[in-house]
């Protein structure tokens, strides 16, 4: 089952229009939500992002918040979803193609569907390379405008990586649909929350867990030259939770396994999730 609107509906029956804002110009907000043991993680962080989403575009929500956390756990209880995600988006609604905001009710689309732990993955750790980060000024907004996030995957994986560390002028921001930190000399390190990342749920948990475990973490922006001299490094997501990245450009980070630090907020992680 899906959520059209307001309503409940099987896939078949939702019809988004060919001049919805979405389709023609990525116009509109979207939200990802984990869902474990058939509960929604870290909900109200997901919901203070979209209302910002929203209100720095100025799309409506159809309906607040309490409603719409009501219909997504009404929408995990149809589909019987224990372990999974919740994807959510809402567009500007549908009008002929014009590029100023028309008169228009906001599309809210929601469904669901079953997603297992990258266990083996968080064991084994991933494979980076570096690239340019292409994208507009405010990616703190969780918009549809994913074009540079999926080419930048895209050219990971023709690269025979799995994923991107992306950098402005060799300051290094966050990957391609993640973000990032870095560990030296025991201290974390991640780029600022501010317009040139997207402000991830789970980075606010590691950040959390680090201060509960007495780790240093510094927001500040680091280098390209930093991360190459790394002890640790690791990315953070909703659906990749801590996952380490053990190599960089072909070259092996640190030792090439991931490390003590990253080990422990994994475990913190997997402690606060069960
Ligand atoms: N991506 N940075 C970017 C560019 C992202 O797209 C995401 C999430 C994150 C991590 O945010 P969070 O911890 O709240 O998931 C960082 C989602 C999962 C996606 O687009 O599929």
């Amino acid at each position: 089952m899906y959520l059209y609107q307001n309503e409940f509906l099987p896939k078949e029956q939702v019809r988004i229009s060919p001049e919805d804002r979405g389709y023609y110009f990525g116009d509109g907000v979207y939200e990802v939500f984990r869902v474990y043991n058939g509960r929604i993680f870290e909900a109200e962080g997901h919901y203070r992002r979209l209302e910002k989403s929203a209100r720095d575009t100025r799309i409506a929500l159809p309906y607040p918040i309490p409603q719409l956390n009501e219909r997504l756990v009404e929408l995990i209880r149809l589909n019987e979803l224990d372990e999974g995600i919740v994807y959510m988006q809402m567009t500007r609604g549908e009008a002929p193609r014009s590029h100023p905001f028309p008169q228009a009710e906001p599309v809210l689309m929601a469904y669901c569907s079953p997603l297992a732990r990258p266990l083996q993955t968080m064991e084994k750790g991933i494979r980076a390379i570096t690239m340019d980060d292409i994208r507009w000024l405010r990616c703190d907004l969780k918009t549809l405008n994913l074009l540079p996030n999926v080419m930048a995957k895209q050219h990971a994986i023709d690269q025979g990586a799995d994923d991107v560390i992306l950098h402005r002028s060799g300051v290094v921001t966050e990957c391609s649909a993640s973000n990032f930190m870095i560990v030296k000399d025991g201290v974390v390190r991640t780029h600022p929350a501010n317009h040139l990342i997207l402000h991830g749920i789970t980075r606010d948990v590691v950040i959390r867990l680090a201060g509960q475990l007495s780790i240093a973490l510094q927001e500040e922006p680091f280098t390209l030259e930093d991360l190459h001299t790394a002890d640790e490094a690791f990315l953070t997501s909703t659906t990749q939770e801590v996952m380490p990245v053990i190599s960089v450009n072909g070259e092996p980070v640190s030792s090439g396994q991931p490390g003590p630090v990253t080990r422990k907020l994994q475990q913190a992680f997997q402690q606060l999730i069960s």
